[in-house]
Formats: structure tokens, C-alpha cells, sequence
């Protein structure tokens, strides 16, 4: 009785433990999903984060717009304040259905980008749209 006591004891600790393991290795499993979010373009928790992960990873959109400053293409903060002040819709702009109206001299290197953009769901338009307002100031 009692050795059936103490073996069950045991294996009850080696099971808390491994428990406790895979506990942890679910978490890092956590973080390394958000990680490769961002470089794959993978869902993440929120549109805005799915946008920022489409924005960096598979969209390319940060080798020509930067956050705050013009670079090859207008800023985030730039594009999003004008679509926010003149109510346009950006989806519809990704899509090309609707003309440039931040630096419409400039649309044909923006224009190359509809192929990846038209490409994309409309989930994954609406979140980077998100994300462009997400910098609005
Ligand atoms: C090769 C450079 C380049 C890449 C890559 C690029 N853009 Fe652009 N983008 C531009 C340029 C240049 C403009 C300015 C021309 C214009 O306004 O259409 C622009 C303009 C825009 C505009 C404003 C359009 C308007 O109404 O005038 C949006 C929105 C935009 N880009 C979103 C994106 C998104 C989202 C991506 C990634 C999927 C992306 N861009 C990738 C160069 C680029």
C-alpha cells in the first residue's frame, strides 16, 4: 500500500512537471507565431498587427513608405491623414478601382504594386488600411 503511495506520487510530480514543459514550450510556440507573422504576412491578433505583418512581410510596402518620412513612396502618416480628410476608401485603391489622390505624378511606381494588392483578401486590405491609420496622429 504504502510503495503504491510513493509510485503514485512520483509519477504524479514527473506528470506536474511535464506538464509545467509544455506549458512553457506553448508559450515560446506563442511569440515564435507572432515573429514569423511578421515576416510571412500570417494572421495575427488584430488588423492592425496583420497589417503591419502584410506591410513588412509579404506586401513589400516598407521598401518604399516609411512611418513618418516621404521616401520613394509618401509617408503611412502622410497617405493616411489625406484618405482620413478626404474620406477615401484605400481597399478600393489597392484594388485599382479608384485613382490616386496623395501624388497622383508618382502612380505608375505605386501602380506596380497592384499585382501583389490585388492579390490579397479583403481582409488583408482592410488590415492594412488598419495599420495605415493606426499612425494617424
Ligand atoms: C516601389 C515602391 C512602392 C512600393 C513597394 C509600394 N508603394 Fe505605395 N506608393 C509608392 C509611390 C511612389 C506612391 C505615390 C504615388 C501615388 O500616390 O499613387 C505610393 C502611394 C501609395 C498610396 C496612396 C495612393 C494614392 O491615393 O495616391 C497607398 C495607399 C499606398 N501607396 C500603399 C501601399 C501599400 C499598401 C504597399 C504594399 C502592398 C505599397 N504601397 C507598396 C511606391 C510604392
Amino acid at each position: 500500500m504504502k510503495k503504491t503511495l510513493i509510485i503514485g506520487f512520483v509519477a504524479l510530480l514527473v506528470f506536474a512537471c511535464k506538464n509545467k514543459e509544455e506549458e512553457s514550450f506553448g508559450k515560446q510556440e506563442e511569440t515564435s507565431t507572432v515573429e514569423s507573422a511578421s515576416s510571412e504576412g500570417m494572421k495575427a491578433a488584430t488588423p492592425e498587427k496583420m497589417g503591419e505583418s502584410l506591410f513588412n512581410g509579404k506586401g513589400n510596402c516598407f521598401s518604399c513608405h516609411k512611418i513618418d518620412t516621404k521616401s520613394i513612396g509618401p509617408s503611412v502618416q502622410e497617405i493616411a491623414k489625406i484618405y482620413k480628410d478626404k474620406n477615401q476608401n484605400m481597399v478600393s485603391f489597392l484594388r485599382g478601382e479608384s485613382d490616386a489622390i496623395v501624388d497622383p505624378t508618382q502612380f505608375e511606381v505605386m501602380k506596380a504594386n497592384f499585382a501583389i494588392t490585388k492579390a490579397m483578401s479583403e481582409e488583408e486590405l482592410k488590415a492594412i488600411e488598419a495599420y495605415f491609420y493606426s499612425h494617424l496622429k
